[in-house]
């Protein structure tokens, strides 16, 4: 089902990054292309080419790097957009659309769905400030997967685990799957 579609996966700093190459590989044996954007923090967390060996493709995370415009041309690219995981500090970003990095300037700049899978420890979970975010993303529009209750790294048991990647693969099909891919370049 996912045979030629074009999905970006972000990726913010959280330590449920390493499990985000599991979506990746698993996206990419369904025949998805998958671009990979990740901010500096989840470079320290998981190496860049992890999800370049998966993919096939070059990873970024430098806003002021290679290419003209590098948040325009990965936000046209692509028909789905899915950051996993999302940190508390991206939900507030994009909350608040504020734009400091490539992730956060892509996201500003991108059309399509986007899905959200937050993970973080509870107590940062349950802050109001982080409850009022998630909310205002309801709101506009964003499709929120998890967290779920269960092990968290801090060695703590309760909610901020991030949804399954298998999860977070069934939604990103979902999502496409009710939406047309887009006519061959040239044809728009
Ligand atoms: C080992 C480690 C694990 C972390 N895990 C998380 C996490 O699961 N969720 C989260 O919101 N922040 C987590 N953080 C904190 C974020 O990395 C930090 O807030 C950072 O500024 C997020 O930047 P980003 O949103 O640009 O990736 C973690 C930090 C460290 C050092």
């Amino acid at each position: 089902m996912l045979q030629g579609r074009e999905i970006l996966i972000g990726v913010s700093g959280g330590i449920a990054a390493y499990k985000t190459a599991a979506l990746v590989s698993r996206l990419v044996q369904a025949g998805a292309g998958v671009s990979v954007i990740m901010t500096r923090s989840a470079t320290q967390l998981v190496a860049p080419k992890t999800f370049e060996a998966l993919t096939g493709r070059r990873v970024r995370w430098k806003l002021f790097g290679p290419g003209s415009h590098p948040h325009l041309d990965s936000a046209n690219q692509a028909e789905l957009l899915c950051i996993a995981p999302a940190t508390a500090n991206v939900l507030a970003k994009a909350a608040w659309g504020l734009a400091d990095d490539l992730l956060s300037t892509v996201l500003l700049a991108f059309e399509g769905p986007v899905i959200l899978a937050p993970a973080m420890n509870e107590r940062m979970w349950k802050k109001p400030s982080v409850q009022r975010n998630v909310r205002q993303l309801e709101q506009d529009g964003f499709l929120l997967i998890g967290p779920e209750q269960g092990y968290l790294s801090c060695g703590m048991v309760g909610m901020g685990r991030m949804a399954d990647p298998e999860r977070i693969y069934a939604l990103i099909e979902k999502t496409l799957a009710d939406r047309a891919p887009p006519p061959p370049l040239g044809q728009k």
